[in-house]
């Protein structure tokens, strides 16, 4: 263990997601791992290439849609792969006021992403667990809560199962409840596949549940998704000319509170 609370003997999520996508920031053990889990799946790094595609779209949509405000939870490692910039390189480069507040419970995420974000004063990181952000929310001042937030959930959810400490749609609506009117939720979710379900339980130490089309829509109730819903991330607002058009079995959501 690093002082900084890294183990690199065990793998991490944030790390083993990082080496699908062709970063630098894993060790040993997260390559053997994802290495396993690619035998069983070999599609996974193509659903972590969509997922962060999807993620630019959804953030362009918010952010052309008039938000200037986003939390990205469970932010996962600041990987820019070739034509996969971050949270914040894509919102600022259509409104350079954006503000991004960057928050995950891996250490490893806290120590790199630092140094990346350290000379831009519209974006920060912060170690948080997604399980208290309904307690810590209204303490944010980052932001201004009266103006609407774009709260983005990528790839997390499927780390909360529905019979574990925090029940994940209780705790979704207690969030929601709190962003002002003209706020935006964004959900990706790994869908319940018989392929993806083969993987489960191997990603890491940690419970994970794999959820239907309905399952993930079922996060959005009391707002409005925006068209076409939730669906296969090729399948909403795809770009012609992006090179992750690829079917893959990851959900997508987005949802704007009236
Ligand atoms: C698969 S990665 C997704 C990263 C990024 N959101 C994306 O979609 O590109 C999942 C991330 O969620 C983080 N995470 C898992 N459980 C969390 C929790 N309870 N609170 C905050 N972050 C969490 C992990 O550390 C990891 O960085």
């Amino acid at each position: 263990m690093t002082s900084a609370g890294i183990d690199p003997t065990r793998p991490s999520i944030a790390r083993v997601y990082d080496y699908w996508l062709g970063g630098k920031d894993n060790f040993a053990s997260d390559r053997e791992l994802a290495d396993k889990i690619v035998k069983r799946l070999p599609q996974i790094p193509e659903m972590a290439r969509a997922n962060r595609d999807w993620i630019i779209r959804a953030v362009s949509f918010a952010v052309e849609n008039g938000v200037r405000q986003i939390l990205d939870v469970g932010c996962g490692l600041p990987t820019s792969g070739p034509g996969l910039p971050n949270v914040h390189e894509v919102a600022q480069s259509i409104a350079p006021e954006t503000r991004v507040l960057y928050v995950d419970n891996d250490p490893i995420v806290q120590a790199h992403g630092r140094a990346l974000l350290a000379t831009n004063s519209h974006t920060q990181l912060e170690e948080g667990d997604l399980r208290e952000l309904d307690k810590t929310l209204a303490s944010l001042t980052f932001f201004d809560m009266s103006q609407p937030v774009l709260l983005l959930l990528a790839a997390v959810l499927h780390f909360f199962p529905d019979a574990g400490e925090r029940e994940p749609y209780q705790l979704v609506r207690s969030i929601v409840e709190q962003l002002p009117a003209g706020s935006y939720l964004a959900i990706t979710h790994a869908e319940d596949t018989p392929e993806t379900r083969a993987v489960t339980g191997d990603y890491t130490a940690a419970t994970s549940q794999l959820r239907s089309q309905e399952e993930v829509a079922a996060f959005f109730a009391g707002l409005e998704l925006v068209e076409p819903g939730v669906v296969r991330l090729h399948e909403w607002h795809p770009r012609d000319d992006s090179p992750f058009n690829d079917p893959v079995t990851v959900l997508g959501g987005l949802g704007r509170k009236p």
